[in-house]
């Protein structure tokens, strides 16, 4: 695992959106296949996105040749719900860039049979040939997508029932009441994360300090669903300072030191496996 340590929220961001951008291109340059990529939602990914945009719209990056697949979607509100992940994905990315609309995947919060739709989903990540890169926000209890705490470190694309703890986090996205946050969920499972090419996560401030040490310095464990990521080959963790709170002087140091190494081999380009 990489974790890269930016000064702030923008620094961390801008890194991120250039990483992804250089992927985008430079798969681009080898292969015909469209470029598949895993997006989240949540106010992690905003900054990207805004990145993204900005590289678009300053013809740097085109998303003609890429596929997506979302991570999660709320159980029972429709694509045009205000609060759905359909309407934030239009809303913060998808209007403003180049996208075909067709190459759009995100799983149907109102489908008549949601286990079905589970299933199909798996199928058309497979069809795509596997997602290439799965960008990724984390809960403040440690979840990646909506794998909750206890959640089967091999799981796949299911419905999962929220926490209190998650609930209350997203009212802030329904009026600040978390009554109003649905109590279930399709999510992308762990297992199906796992199976990526690779897995970049962005992760911001003191909220998220005891959920990222859990993650970084303690042991792979169920409750704390994105420490699957020490299993990953190629994973990446994007924070900002605020975020390192909670881990050790020498952890922050050690990766920071990795970091100047790793641009100092690869000469300013973002390789490096994990
Ligand atoms: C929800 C989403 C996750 C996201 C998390 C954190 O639970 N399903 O994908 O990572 O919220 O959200 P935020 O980035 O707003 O803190």
């Amino acid at each position: 695992m990489r974790l890269i340590i930016h000064r702030n929220y923008e620094d961390a961001s801008s890194w991120a959106a250039c990483y992804i951008a250089e992927r985008i291109n430079d798969f681009k340059r080898k292969s015909d296949r469209p470029f598949v990529l895993g997006l989240p939602t949540g106010s992690s990914p905003l900054g990207i996105y805004r990145g993204l945009i900005k590289l678009y719209q300053e013809k740097k990056l085109s998303f003609e040749r890429v596929s997506t697949f979302n991570m999660d979607e709320y159980l029972g509100l429709s694509a045009d719900h205000p609060q759905s992940y359909h309407r934030f994905m239009m809303e913060n990315l998808f209007s403003h860039i180049d996208i075909d609309l067709t190459r759009v995947h995100i799983l149907d919060g109102m489908a008549k049979d949601p286990e079905q739709e589970c299933r199909r989903y798996e199928e058309a990540i497979a069809a795509e040939g596997g997602i290439e890169l799965f960008l990724g926000g984390m809960g403040s209890d440690g979840h990646i997508a909506f794998n909750e705490p206890g959640s089967s470190l091999r799981s796949r694309t299911r419905i999962k029932t929220l926490t209190g703890e998650t609930r209350i986090a997203n009212a802030r996205f329904f009026g600040g009441d978390p009554s109003k946050v649905p109590s279930t969920a399709l999510t992308v499972g762990v297992g199906t994360v796992m199976d990526a090419g690779e897995v970049l996560i962005i992760v911001s401030g003191s909220g998220k300090a005891r959920a990222l040490r859990a993650v970084v310095e303690e042991g792979l464990n169920h409750m704390w669903t994105l420490s699957c990521l020490q299993m990953h080959p190629r994973a990446i963790i994007v924070c900002d300072e605020d975020a390192t709170e909670e881990l050790r002087v020498r952890t922050v140091r050690y990766f920071k030191d990795i970091e100047k190494e790793t641009i100092r081999t690869f000469s300013g380009k973002n390789g490096g496996g994990s």
